[in-house]
């Protein structure tokens, strides 16, 4: 008998699982994302990280719970499949972020800090969002919008569309007094809680208001909005809401 026929091979499905577990597991928990999360278990913010509430191109979500049994949602920035550095217009002209050194990481941990900081205004400013609770790296500890462990809705998921138009153009108005411009918002990024109240989301993109395309992102999330609304027959001024917007 040769050497090879002693050794007894895997199955082609248990390689193909072990293959899609490490695919899974350097993707999201390289080595120094474990750490972050380890650092975060350490500090008592989390005592569990449960399980993933949704997998996008560039973050992860998860639902984890606190020592004391509360909810909170985890986003963990990806590092290794980061489509970041194509979106360097989003930092170069953001008067926060200068003297930035462009390595795939740090561009990474740069985008979570951004989330962090436009989630702050957001808070101060009364704007519906998560709330920010921490920071580690490309790990960002928020509320949890859900009920039950499960994430609210999006918008686009949602059934009684028009009853949340104005109370999202004034969560716009409010953080454009706050100085602040989502700069990514659609049906995807806005969240319906139960008692029909909407929640913006994903802020890695947000800008403040002396970035020189400030007022063009603005336009751009307004006219995304509109532009849903407008399918199922609900219709508001384009000009007319950017003016209430910037009153
Ligand atoms: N704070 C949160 N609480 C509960 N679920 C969330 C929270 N933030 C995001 N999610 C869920 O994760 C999804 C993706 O989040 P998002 O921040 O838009 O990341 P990305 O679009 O970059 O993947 C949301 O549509 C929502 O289902
Ligand atoms: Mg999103």
């Amino acid at each position: 008998m040769n050497k090879s026929s002693r050794t007894k091979k895997k199955p082609l499905k248990e390689n193909y699982q072990l293959k899609e577990r490490q695919k899974i597991e350097e993707e999201v928990f390289d080595k120094r994302t474990l750490l972050h999360i380890s650092k975060i278990m350490k500090k008592g913010i989390i005592s569990n990280l449960d399980y993933p509430v949704s997998t996008g191109k560039e973050a992860n979500i998860f639902k984890a719970t606190t020592p004391s049994g509360a909810n909170v949602a985890i986003k963990i920035y990806k590092i290794m499949t980061s489509p970041f550095f194509r979106k360097q217009k989003y930092i170069l002209g953001d008067s926060r972020f200068k003297n930035i050194r462009w390595n795939e990481r740090e561009v990474v941990y740069l985008f979570a800090r951004k989330e962090f900081s436009n989630l702050e205004i957001c808070e101060q400013a009364g704007v519906n969002a998560p709330k920010p609770f921490f920071l580690e790296g490309n790990v960002l500890v928020m509320s949890f919008l859900g009920e039950n462990g499960l994430p609210y809705p999006q918008l686009i998921q949602t059934v009684c569309k028009e009853c949340f138009l104005d109370a999202i153009i004034q969560n716009i108005q409010k953080m454009y007094k706050a100085k602040l411009v989502h700069a990514d918002l659609s049906e995807y990024n806005i969240m319906i809680a139960k008692n029909k109240i909407p929640y913006l989301i994903d802020f890695g993109q947000g800008i403040v208001l002396s970035h020189p395309k400030a007022e063009e992102f603005l336009e751009r999330d307004v006219k995304n909005i509109l532009n849903f609304f407008k399918k199922f027959g609900f219709t508001r001024d384009f000009k007319e809401t950017l003016n209430k917007i910037r009153t």
